[in-house]
Formats: structure tokens, C-alpha cells, sequence
């Protein structure tokens, strides 16, 4: 058994992990990719956390059968609620989650008024209360709900007048007073032309997915585990609508929004089965 060729999954409750997915492609085009969309049960952030484990050792299960060398969970709310239960069920997996880029945001902005935007989920979360009394006093962080945006980047509609417009109470009574704004859903980087159109360019937006991506290199690096093939990307989704597979190859060659991804992403995008 050659672990190197095995997958590095990538899984989300949707396309959102694609903006994570996106970063790993970019700094391991080697590597084969199995990117894994829940988007039949998505939005996961407004369900209870035992849901949402429940459908993290689900999706594991299916990925973990086609032979992965690691497990990137590409979702704030999913690793809120399930990383650890996925690291004691696969201790022989690499297992990396994402989390909201409170840490980069406080090292970046000392001082400074940081907005947060997650799903609920992560925000009632354990995990994101202890990071932000961890980080709190750094900077001045106001948590900035936004509740139905990941279900609109679902629909395709991550810039569309409907985004605008329910983002437009929350977002443009804060033009030009925060200093930088967290994505701390993987769905929010796809909306990120409309959260700047309305905050203004003054406010840098962070999100976790190139440390994410980082991170995933350096654990695969110390365990000996990179692999340099030609890099495949395949795609499955769990709903049954065609569509979902459109979005998400079009997502993946999205270049907008976040500003950075210049490389060329070659990708074999495949269905389920
Ligand atoms: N993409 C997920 C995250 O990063 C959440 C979207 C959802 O609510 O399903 O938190």
C-alpha cells in the first residue's frame, strides 16, 4: 500500500470548503484531491452540534473508504462540533480542521476593531468561546452573525442583490470603522466582493483556509507523506441535484473575492460513483 498516492479529502457541509480547497491546491498541486460537499443537509450551522457529528463521522466514513492519507475539515461549524470524535475514530488519519482566523486577526491588528462572522453553531461552540477569551483582550472583536448567507452562497447567489440586501443592515453601518473582518464560515470568502463593496476597502478581510492549507503541508511533510504526482482534483456532493457539481467547479476556478489565487488549478472534476 503506497499512503503517498492517497487522497487528501477535503469535506464540507456544502461548496463553501471549496475556498479551502482552493488554498491546498494552490501550495500542493501535487497531491490528489477528493473534495466531499454535504450540500443535501447543509446549512450544518443552525443544527445541533450532535447532528453535526453525526453527519462529520458520516461523511468521514465515505471518504475514509476510498483510501485518504488525511481528513481536512474544511467547515468551522464541523470542526466546532466533531474534530476531536473524528481524531479519536481515525487516530491513524491526519485530521486538520479550520477554524476562524481570531489568532491571525489579533497578530495582525493589535489593538484594533475586528469584526467576526461565523454561523451560529460556531459561535455557541466551546471551541470558539475558548478562542476568543484566549485572543480576546488583543483586539476589540464584535461578532457579526450572518445568519442565511451560507445558504445563499449554496444557491449560487454569493454576489447577487439578495446577498446585498441581507447583508447590507448588518455590514454597511460598519463602513470604515472595523480594521479587519474574520470569514470564519469557509462559505463567507465566496461573498467577499459584497462584504468589501459594503465595509469599503479599508477593511481587510481574514479567513482560516491558507493557514488551514499550511497546515495540512506541514503535517503530511513531518510524517513523511507528500506526494508528487500529476495533482487531481475530484468532486462529490451529496445531493443529488447535478447542479451542486456545476457550482462547485465553478467555485474552484473562481479567482475573485479573496484576491489571491493566481496559480493554475488543473482539475478532473467527477461525479459521485
Ligand atoms: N461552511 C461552514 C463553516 O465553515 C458552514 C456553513 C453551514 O452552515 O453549513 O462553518
Amino acid at each position: 500500500m503506497n499512503r503517498k498516492q492517497d487522497y487528501i479529502a477535503v469535506f464540507d457541509s456544502g461548496v463553501g470548503g471549496i475556498s479551502v480547497l482552493r488554498r491546498l491546491v494552490e501550495l500542493l498541486p501535487r497531491e490528489r484531491f477528493l473534495y466531499y460537499g454535504d450540500s443535501a443537509n447543509a446549512p450544518y450551522g443552525v443544527r445541533p452540534p450532535e447532528q453535526v457529528r453525526r453527519l462529520a463521522l458520516e461523511a468521514a466514513a465515505l471518504l475514509c473508504r476510498q483510501g485518504i492519507k488525511a481528513l481536512v475539515v474544511a467547515c468551522n461549524t464541523a470542526t466546532a462540533a466533531a474534530v476531536e470524535t473524528l481524531r479519536q475514530t481515525y487516530p491513524d488519519t491526519i485530521v486538520v480542521g479550520i477554524e476562524p482566523a481570531v489568532k491571525l486577526a489579533a497578530d495582525r491588528f493589535p489593538g484594533r476593531a475586528v469584526g467576526v462572522m461565523a454561523t451560529p453553531l460556531t459561535m455557541e461552540s466551546h471551541r470558539f468561546r475558548a478562542l476568543l477569551e484566549h485572543h480576546g483582550d488583543r483586539c476589540r472583536f464584535l461578532p457579526l452573525p450572518a445568519p442565511g448567507l451560507a445558504d445563499l452562497v449554496e444557491e449560487g447567489k454569493a454576489s447577487s442583490p439578495e446577498c446585498e440586501a441581507l447583508l447590507t443592515p448588518l455590514l454597511a453601518p460598519l463602513r470604515g470603522k472595523l480594521d479587519a473582518v474574520v470569514l470564519g464560515c469557509t462559505h463567507y470568502p465566496f461573498a467577499a466582493d459584497t462584504i468589501r463593496a459594503l465595509l469599503g476597502s479599508d477593511t481587510v478581510l481574514l479567513d482560516g483556509g491558507e493557514g488551514t492549507a499550511r497546515e495540512t503541508k506541514r503535517r503530511l511533510e513531518a510524517a513523511g507523506l507528500l506526494y508528487e504526482g500529476p495533482g487531481e482534483v475530484t468532486i462529490q456532493n451529496s445531493s443529488p441535484d447535478p447542479r451542486m457539481l456545476l457550482l462547485s467547479r465553478e467555485l474552484l476556478a473562481y479567482s475573485g473575492g479573496m484576491g489571491n489565487s493566481e496559480s493554475e488549478i488543473r482539475n478532473t472534476i467527477a461525479g459521485r460513483g
